[in-house]
């Protein structure tokens, strides 16, 4: 029987995602994104160019793969046309082969003004979203004014959905003060757009369907991570989609039938981006050297992330609530040079150890996060190739990760290139 696969990351995102989905697409020929938007940054090195991906999945730079941006995930016409023509320009043809779902809904801009409205508005309390629209853009779906994909191809469909968006948004642009939605100028603005997106849009149920029926594995690319699942995560400070296994299956058709593998993405340490709690920040210098080493810059804003050690109490909530089956250990050549490495092992909070990861900020704000020192390798890791032995420290290192997390570390990145990879065991067959 084929196996379904999905690349979940375990932290705050920014994991590595992009550059493991390009990897396992040599074998998977079906990426999908089933959840966010172009909030995502997902990086990846091939033939010696560096592309960030948002919107599409990260298998299409192999040109025999299947992209499919399925019903979960908000979408922004512009910024899919952007990329779209991007990677055009770059050579890759994604006529046939690159699909939206007609039931995704549509990120417009008042839902991007909303966005950076409401982040103003909170004040001293901002979550520090990326500003794309998204937060606003699921708002609208859940509150049943939302304006789908499948509406660019019914003109009466569209004014109606527009209606029903612009009759409670407009009211709210009136107490803030923003300009008046017309929709006469965003249906021109969308008809403009049309065209070029059009001959993208399908009934993807349909699509996955066939492919699960004809025996085609699918690969599941979540974007953001865990930690910032609307349900499961740090609330409020979170994305207001479901980076986490459910995902799957509300923002896409999975046959709950087939095998599903979920292949962890862990950084070797952590980063954040935007507000939030974040227990094992490291806010002087060793933050500043994490940042350095492994360019911790928002691959979609640009904006420094935060930094701080790998925090396994975190970790095993995120393994348990994926079922992940292995996982993928990113940027491992970050720490080559710390003579030793902090991993947090329990949280203590008012005088108590914990032993379960609290979703409360204010908890986490407040709890003392408690290390095991491991030792590290101090040589570089960015140089060994497949077979090569590991140094001792960093097999130490690995085997304590599987010993507290129960899941075998199959796959370590010790580069930003495709060749830069050591595969432990196989992630996929
Ligand atoms: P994603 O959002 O999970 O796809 O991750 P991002 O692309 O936002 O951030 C990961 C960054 O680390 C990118 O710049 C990658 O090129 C880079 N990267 C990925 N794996 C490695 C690695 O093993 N080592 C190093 N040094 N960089 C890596
Ligand atoms: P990838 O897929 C890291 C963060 C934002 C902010 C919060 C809410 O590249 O891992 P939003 O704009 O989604 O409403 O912002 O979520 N965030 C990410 N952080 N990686 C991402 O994606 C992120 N997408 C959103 O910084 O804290
Ligand atoms: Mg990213």
């Amino acid at each position: 029987m084929t196996t379904n696969y999905a690349v979940i990351g375990l932290q705050w995102g920014d994991e590595g995602k992009g550059k493991i989905v390009d990897l396992l697409s040599k074998d998977l020929k079906v990426a999908v994104r089933y959840q966010g938007g172009h909030n995502a940054g997902h990086t990846i090195l091939f033939s010696g160019r560096k592309l960030v991906l948002h919107l599409i999945p990260s298998g299409v730079l192999h040109p025999d793969v299947t992209g499919v941006i399925d019903r979960g995930v908000v979408v922004d016409p512009e910024a899919f046309l952007r990329e779209k023509e991007e990677l055009e320009k770059g050579g890759l043809s994604l006529k046939g082969r690159l699909f939206l779902s007609k039931d995704a809904h549509m990120i417009l801009p008042y839902h991007s003004l909303a966005d950076g409205l409401g982040e103003t508005l909170r004040g001293s309390l901002p979550i520090g979203t990326t500003r794309r629209g998204i937060g606003p853009c699921y708002e609208d779906k859940l509150a049943r004014r939302g304006v789908k994909l499948s509406t660019l191809l019914d003109p009466k469909a569209l004014r109606e959905a527009l209606e029903a968006a612009v009759s409670m948004r407009n009211p709210l642009h009136k107490g803030l003060n923003a300009p008046a939605i017309d929709i006469d100028k965003e249906i021109a603005r969308l008809e403009g757009l049309a065209e070029g997106i059009r001959p993208f849009i399908v009934d993807t149920f349909e699509l996955l369907d066939n492919f699960q029926r004809q025996g085609r594995s699918l690969l599941f690319e979540g974007a953001q991570g865990t930690l910032l699942d609307i349900d499961f995560g740090t609330y409020p400070f979170v994305s207001s989609s479901h980076p986490s296994i459910g995902g799957i299956f509300t923002g896409s058709y999975c046959d709950y039938h087939i095998p599903l593998k979920v292949i962890g993405l862990v950084k070797a340490y952590t980063t954040r981006v935007g507000e939030g709690p974040f227990p094992t920040e490291e806010m002087g210098e060793t933050g500043k050297t994490l940042q350095e080493r492994g360019h911790e810059y928002g691959a979609t804003t640009g904006r420094p992330r935060r930094c701080g050690w790998l925090d396994l109490v975190a970790l095993k909530y995120a393994v348990k609530l994926n079922g992940v089956s292995s996982i993928a250990l990113t940027k491992v050549d970050v720490l080559d040079s710390f003579a030793s490495i902090p991993v947090c092992t329990s949280y203590l909070y008012k005088g108590e150890r914990l032993s379960t990861f609290p979703t409360e900020p204010w908890i986490l704000e407040k709890l003392r996060p408690e290390y095991t020192e491991l030792r590290g390798w101090q040589q570089p890791s960015s140089s060994l190739r497949n077979g090569d032995p590991l140094p001792e420290a960093l097999k130490e290192y690995i085997a304590f990760l599987e010993e507290k997390l129960e899941v075998p570390v199959s796959l370590l990145s010790v580069g930003p290139d495709r060749e830069e990879t050591l595969n432990l065991r196989p992630l996929v067959g």
